[in-house]
């Protein structure tokens, strides 16, 4: 079955949570206490969501993709403003900065799979508003470096946890680094509510930009129909009471899953320690999510020649996930400069977005392979792997036929 580690464990905590909203028959996430049927479930995972990251707030939405545009659309990044993204992302990452009608910035990744902090100020002009480092398959990027660039030019510091929830940089929850971040709760992610997302953030008047976003322009929590109060244009990306129930449920099994995961990765890693034409990826804090184990091959060719007998691909043709692959955006001039009703200068500027523009994301992505651990995907180029539930002896036996591949090439 192809899924994220937190499908792999729905059981009866999960149908607990979701009898009780539907015994009370009271659907819509607001309500007050004493109102018939009310179970706060949405309130809930925001709360104890809050507590496992160690953040301030935390705004409970329908999707990653909704969270990330909350996030841009709290610290007001708009028309012509540049946002620093890897090219190695899911194009949520990339489109939502589109749609707020700004500017992503593609950066070379490193052999961490997460930007290249080396690489990040040759990118900042008058125009950069943002950095979005993107916690790529589990992995913290280098939040102290970041964070260390962002101080120097000003720039905000919106994170992608989407698929990284539960994970820790230097002792710190991800997420809690930025100005504001991005969790997602889809079918493939640490933990699942089917689909939804959370926006997390320290800072009061980001969560009320955000919650306000998410919602129309509401304040945080209302208890009814709210007339008058409203500071901003927003939207509906409202988790309902179901999907709370399902995100309650498995943000109490989070550190369960992570430390399951983690052990299972070491087991098959252990395996295949020390054998040569391969290295493992740079993992920038062993406090990663541990959903993939991804091998890095001396050569493309060698990558090319091991996908092809377990059936899978090079990260770099695997689909989703890279910039050449996202026909959307490329040779297409940005949303920005289309949209701008104006056609001014400050929303004149030309990037078109090629394939092969980025050597270095190309050559680490051609010899790149994801072997399943908890993310069993075939989009992300693992499909072939083991799962949150493997037993020792299957990991065994995958990990023996993997030594196996390794020595024939
Ligand atoms: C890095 C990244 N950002 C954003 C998203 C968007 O999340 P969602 O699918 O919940 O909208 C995803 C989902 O795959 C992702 O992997």
């Amino acid at each position: 079955m192809a899924g994220g580690p937190g499908s792999y464990v729905f059981g009866e905590e999960e149908k607990k949570q979701l009898n009780e909203v539907m015994e009370g028959g009271y659907l819509f996430r607001y309500g007050a206490e004493g109102v018939d049927g009310f179970c706060h479930k949405v309130a809930d995972f925001e709360n104890e969501f809050c507590n496992v990251l160690g953040a301030k707030h935390v705004v409970a939405t329908s999707s990653g993709t909704g969270s990330l545009l909350c996030c841009l659309a709290a610290l007001g990044i708009g028309a012509g403003d540049e946002v620093i993204v890897p090219g190695y992302t899911f194009i949520a990452s990339i489109s939502s900065i589109i749609l707020m009608n700004a500017i992503p910035v593609l950066a070379e990744i490193d052999e961490s799979l997460t930007i290249d902090t080396t690489k990040i100020e040759g990118l900042v002009t008058p125009r950069t508003k943002a950095i979005m480092p993107v916690h790529m398959l589990g992995n913290p990027c280098k939040m102290d470096e970041i964070l260390r660039i962002a101080k120097k030019h000003n720039l905000y510091v919106v994170e992608d946890c989407c698929q990284a929830v539960g994970g820790s940089f230097k002792g710190k929850r991800l997420g809690t680094y930025g100005d504001i971040s991005a969790y997602s709760l889809n079918f493939f992610k640490t933990i699942s509510s089917g689909d939804g997302g959370a926006v997390g953030t320290n800072d009061d008047m980001l969560y009320e930009r955000a919650f306000g976003f998410h919602d129309q322009g509401h304040k945080p929590s209302r208890m009814g129909v709210e007339v008058g109060n409203r500071s901003i244009v927003g939207m509906n990306m409202r988790m309902n009471e179901l999907t709370g129930a399902v995100a309650l449920a498995q943000t109490r099994k989070l550190d369960a899953v992570l430390s399951t995961l983690r052990e299972k990765k070491e087991l098959l890693k252990n395996l295949l320690k020390g054998m040569d034409g391969f290295k493992f990826r740079n993992i920038n804090d062993e406090k990663e999510c541990a959903t993939l184990l991804t091998l890095l091959f001396d050569s493309k060719e060698k990558a090319e020649k091991f996908c092809d007998i377990i059936g899978s691909k090079p990260i770099a043709y695997s689909g989703w996930h890279v910039y050449n692959n996202m026909e959307q955006i490329l040779n297409k001039v940005t949303a920005s400069q289309a949209n701008c009703p104006y056609s001014c200068e400050k929303h004149k500027n030309e990037i078109t977005y090629k394939k092969h523009m980025l050597p270095q994301t190309d050559d680490i992505l051609g010899r790149a392979v994801n072997i399943s651990i908890g993310v069993v995907d075939k989009g992300l180029g693992s499909g072939y792997g083991i799962n949150i539930n493997s037993s020792e002896g299957k990991i065994k036996e995958v990990g023996i036929k993997l030594r196996k591949i390794l020595l024939s090439l």
